[in-house]
């Protein structure tokens, strides 16, 4: 009988859903899921810092190619970690053919995040990407994949190639991938290439094709994600616009309510007796982080939830400390903070921001940041003339942005959530000026049904409370859906 979470633990970037809180999940038998977002930038920056505990050491003690993790320990590691105002080493940005150092960077990150979430169970780790972030996907899943990753999740975009590159990886081919380049020509080639051979240090380990999760907004996506997908979609998450992180657009013209936040409308609503009829189990998300709506979304007959915002307060998360205390205490208060801000990403995507003073959300904190783009994970890629390909972030300098052609209108309201991501963590970037990155935390709207776990008293509530408290209204033998997929999944 194939095994179906009923809870699955939503990936974060960057770093919020990190090993510790996916090996926490999985290990209740639950799917635990590693963000893969810019996991090579974080890493060196864990190495930068000493890496206290040891964890990224005995990880790339683990890597098949221990050449190939010796270099990246001699190039990034500090011992007693970096002094607090020196800033964390420049590591190149992606681009469709990436430095050989970037891609094995990326191999070896994904491996030792996957590798980390898996130790001490026997229990499938999932890794989640994001469809718009195109330039690192192939080195980062071929790296997951030397781990073991029993599940790859993608949102953010149709991830129509995706299922048909771990095809590819798990037969020892090339894998291939089109990377979206803005006025590219018909006929140009935009394809990033890997061939897991010309990395190998040793003989090509046996891999697993891991099962292959898209997340979509609706019916629509959902359809398209089965009937074109490069190969096998092995369930859907459906993630209403609630949840936390980036949301899918508004479907038709955008409209913003009286606050300046996007409407969502008819089109936008999910047909989950629709759904039941497309043959591959799914997961409902966004607003479902509590017992009630599990019990209700299985009943409804999906396989379960992913749940984000809960997970991401748990005291096994990524997330600053100072900063998950902040927004737990503004929950007990019940206020609401949370803005789905339309301009904020770089993506063009709307994304939901806590609206906390001492972070970017505030305009006078944001507005002391000089603009620079040194991280680059959300760069557009486009042809500045025939056959060509250059890079631009609309939250780059505007004067740059306008000079590769960017419109000026885009730069408005853009903020570097590569750098405001990374500080949410604690790997914030120090600058010249003595400045630090300021943290920029996204969350679910119903950010303040955190407080329902906390205990009497407690200040911080662990991944097991929020597993515990899900399943609680769910009968025993509550596993009627898995055994109507078992033919999909098999
Ligand atoms: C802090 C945070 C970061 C997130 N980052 C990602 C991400 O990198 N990729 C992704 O697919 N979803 C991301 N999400 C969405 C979650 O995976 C999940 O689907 C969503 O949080 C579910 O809704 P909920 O927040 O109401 O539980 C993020 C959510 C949060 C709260």
């Amino acid at each position: 009988m194939v095994q179906l979470p009923k809870i699955i633990q939503g990936g974060m970037g960057v770093g919020v859903s990190n090993w510790r809180l996916a090996n926490a999940v999985s290990k209740l038998g639950q799917l635990g899921v590693v963000s893969g977002t810019a996991l090579d930038q974080l890493f060196v920056r864990r190495l930068a810092d000493g890496d206290e505990g040891g964890n990224m050491k005995r990880g790339l003690e683990a890597f098949p190619f221990p050449e190939m993790a010796r270099r990246i320990w001699n190039d990034y590691f500090v011992p007693g970690g970096k002094a607090e105002t020196a800033p964390y080493p420049n590591v190149p940005m992606h681009q469709r053919n990436s430095p050989r150092k970037l891609v094995e960077l990326c191999m070896v990150s994904n491996f030792v995040e996957v590798f980390l979430a898996k130790e001490g169970h026997k229990n499938p780790v999932g890794i989640n990407f994001l469809e718009k972030v195109q330039m690192p996907h192939l080195a980062s899943i071929y790296g997951a994949m030397l781990a073991g990753a029993g599940y790859v999740l993608m949102g953010a975009g149709i991830p129509l190639h995706i299922p048909g590159v771990l095809d590819a990886f798990a037969a020892h081919h090339l894998a291939e991938y089109k990377l979206q380049v803005t006025g590219a020509v018909v006929g140009q080639d935009t394809f990033m290439r890997l061939n897991a051979a010309d990395y190998a240090e040793g003989p090509l380990p046996l891999l697993h094709r891991p099962k292959f999760l898209a997340i979509v907004s609706s019916n629509t996506p959902a359809t398209t994600m089965l009937r074109r997908a490069s190969g096998r979609v092995d369930g859907l998450v459906i993630e209403t616009p609630i949840a936390g992180g980036h949301n899918a657009p508004p479907r038709g013209k955008l409209q913003l309510n009286a606050a300046g936040e996007p409407v969502y409308g008819e089109r936008d609503r999910v047909d989950i007796q629709e759904l039941r009829t497309l043959g591959v189990p799914f997961w409902l998300a966004g607003g479902y982080g509590n017992a009630e709506k599990l019990r209700e979304a299985v009943e409804q007959g999906a396989a379960g939830i992913q749940v984000g915002t809960a997970f991401a307060f748990s005291a096994e998360s990524g997330m600053r400390r100072d900063l998950k205390q902040k927004l737990l205490a503004q929950a007990v208060h019940g206020e609401d903070i949370v803005f789905t801000d339309p301009l904020a990403s770089p993506t063009g995507f709307p994304f939901k921001v806590a609206q906390l003073e001492d972070t970017g959300s505030a305009f006078p904190i944001y507005q002391q940041r000089k603009r620079v783009c040194d991280l680059g994970y959300l760069r557009e890629a486009y042809a500045p003339s025939e056959g060509t390909i250059a890079y631009r972030c609309a939250a780059e300098p505007v004067d740059n942005y306008v000079a590769k052609g960017g419109s000026i209108e885009d730069t408005v309201g853009r903020k570097c959530l590569c750098n405001a991501l990374m500080a949410n963590v604690g790997h914030a970037q120090t600058r010249k000026d003595g400045k630090t990155e300021p943290p920029i935390i996204t969350v679910g709207d119903d950010l303040n049904t955190i407080a329902t776990f906390l205990a009497p008293g407690a200040e911080s509530y662990t991944a097991e409370q929020v597993v515990q408290s899900l399943l609680s209204a769910l009968p025993v033998h509550a596993a009627v859906p898995q055994e109507r997929y078992l033919m999909a999944t098999a």
